[in-house]
């Protein structure tokens, strides 16, 4: 399973790229936002960062302006996916869109049949937004599940791709189902590095290692 991270914080991307395990980016416009910085710097930053995909997002909302945006979007590197809400304009561009080449990512999914719609018009990747599913009670992994099931009977090779992660558990889970990617935010990523166990384990190791002064050199 890849890993992406679900921010627009240069600072975050920079440092998760470091561990070496970082394969690429989503953002939207809330986390666009979220930055205080231009749209354009930003994206051009990220996609010069990471070596994988980076879903930059469109916010018109016809199929024919959705488009432009596209091509606008696409500019920024040959590691840019456009990420397009779904909704019938959205269905109509991503057709467009899928039959020149260009790599989608369809968001805001919150429903098998929305991803099944998706895969059909020729989506790279599928996002469904399982914390905010189980936001309101429903099971947002549940969801993914069919997907990967409704996917996998039909040979469909849009990837799926785990999104509004909330916690560590829904990492695991993504990875049991067999999703492609999960995309986090900077510090799910953190807390999948640590365990208490380990901390106190490294802590126990140096102690005795200290205690009769030894040296690897
Ligand atoms: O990038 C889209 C998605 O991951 C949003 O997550 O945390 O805003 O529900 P969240």
């Amino acid at each position: 399973m890849k890993f992406f991270l679900d921010t627009a914080d240069i600072k975050e991307i920079r440092e998760a790229n470091s561990w070496g395990v970082l394969d690429g980016v989503t953002s939207n416009p809330s986390l666009i936002a979220k930055t205080g910085r231009k749209f354009r710097e930003v994206a051009a930053e990220i996609c010069a960062t990471v070596k994988g995909d980076v879903s930059l997002e469109t916010v018109a909302l016809d199929a024919d302006d959705i488009v432009k945006e596209a091509h606008e979007l696409v500019k920024f590197g040959s590691n840019a996916v456009v990420k397009i809400p779904i909704m019938k304009e959205g269905l109509k561009a991503l057709k467009r869109l899928a039959d020149e080449g260009i790599r989608c990512n369809v968001t805001t999914c919150f429903s098998a049949p929305q991803a099944l719609l998706a895969a059909k018009a020729g989506a790279a990747y599928i996002s469904p937004f399982v914390g905010r599913l189980d936001d309101i009670g429903h099971d947002g992994m549940e969801v993914a599940r069919q997907i990967r099931t409704i996917y996998d009977n039909y040979g469909f090779k849009t990837q799926l791709l785990v999104a509004s992660i909330r916690h560590p558990l829904h990492v695991i889970e993504a990875a049991m189902i067999g999703a492609d990617v999960a995309t986090m935010p900077f510090k799910i990523f953190e807390q999948l590095v640590k365990h208490p166990l380990t901390d106190s384990g490294i802590e126990k190791f140096l102690k005795d290692w200290k205690s009769q002064n030894l040296s690897i050199w």
